[in-house]
């Protein structure tokens, strides 16, 4: 397929460019590179550096079959400070996108949502069907560009499918997690057995859970993107499909602290500090939808693996 990925320059896209290349798919790279590396841009692919606002010539030059659409603005923080940023990029950026495919003749999207889309669960693991209650700008966003295909399926006949991802780690194809402005856990404590960093806040010990840490669904960038591959062709036109990507089972940031120091021998000093708003507890998806709708499962689910992979990445940067 003729493919345009938006946010190919960006940690998730570019794996997942990586991955449509090797399955033989052409694809064409959109991205502002305002958070994006071009060196991340897998050979194989064209980039056009434009924002998504400006995206119409390229969708009329490319004419793509199908869009993988990853750009977006993804610091929680950030979004409850400068909550223009994200519904200007999320949501406007978003909208200009589909007008541009709708204008192209191009219906088929697969679009990177979140888990932060349903906020504080009301029950783990949590399911599609789950309330969506985001508690920030960032997962609020993200919801409203989900609201977004659901009507452009059913007015404009649009093939759809939204991934709810939950905590990605792991990198693949050379590609690896690396932003400006670093708030995720498996990143921060690399860089600290790196030496780039001094050392590891544990954003609170108290939590109702077996150590008292935060439990998260890590699930690795390669089974991600083997997800992308099975959405692609998935939807019928007029359908819009929404799935949770995680592996089902939840660690504690001290179980992520104990794998990166058993993957890189760092005794990693680790301090504890206060809760980081708007954290829930536990958040384990349910990706059962997926894998009776897709087939799809998670292979890379060993902790240990998708931390190592992150840390050879981390190494040869
Ligand atoms: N954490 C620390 N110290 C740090 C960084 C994180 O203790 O320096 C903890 C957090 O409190 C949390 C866990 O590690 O309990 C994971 O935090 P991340 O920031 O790595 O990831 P989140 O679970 O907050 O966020 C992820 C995605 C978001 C998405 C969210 C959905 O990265 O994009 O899941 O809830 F919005």
């Amino acid at each position: 397929m003729r493919v345009l990925v938006t946010g190919g320059a960006g940690y998730i896209g570019s794996v997942v460019t990586a991955a449509l290349l090797e399955s033989g798919h052409e694809v064409t790279v959109l991205d502002d590179l305002s958070t994006g590396h071009e060196d991340a841009v897998p050979d194989g692919a064209r980039l056009v550096q434009a924002s998504l606002h400006d995206s119409a010539p390229v969708l009329a030059d490319v004419r793509p079959e199908a869009v993988l659409h990853f750009a977006a603005k993804s610091l929680v923080g950030e979004s409850q400070v400068a909550p223009e940023l994200y519904w200007e990029n999320n949501v406007g950026g978003s909208l200009a996108l589909l007008e541009a495919m709708r204008a192209a003749d191009c219906r088929r999207i697969v679009f990177s949502s979140t888990a932060a889309a349903y906020g504080e669960p009301e029950e783990v693991p949590i399911l599609e069907t789950a309330p969506t209650r985001p508690t920030n700008t960032y997962g609020a966003s993200k919801l409203a560009v989900d609201a977004m295909l659901t009507s452009y399926a059913t007015a404009y006949g649009f093939a759809a499918v939204s991934l709810r991802y939950f905590n990605v780690g792991g990198a693949a194809y050379g590609v690896g997690e690396r932003h400006a402005t670093e708030t995720h856990l498996i990143p921060i404590a690399l860089q600290v057995a790196a030496g780039t960093r001094e050392s590891l806040t544990v954003y609170g010990s108290d939590y109702p859970t077996p150590d008292g840490t935060c439990i998260r669904d890590y699930v690795h960038v390669v089974d991600l993107a083997a997800a992308h591959l099975l959405a692609l062709p998935a939807p019928a036109a007029g359908e819009h499909r929404i799935y949770n990507l995680g592996s089902g089972t939840g660690f504690s940031v001290q179980e992520m602290v104990d794998a990166v120091r058993t993957v890189t021998g760092h005794e990693l000093p680790v301090v504890v500090g206060d809760r980081r708003a708007g954290d829930p507890a536990r958040l384990v998806a349910s990706s059962a939808k997926i894998h009776s709708d897709l087939g799809w499962a998670p292979v890379h689910t060993d902790l240990t693996e998708i931390v190592s992979d992150a840390w050879a990445f981390t190494q040869s940067r």
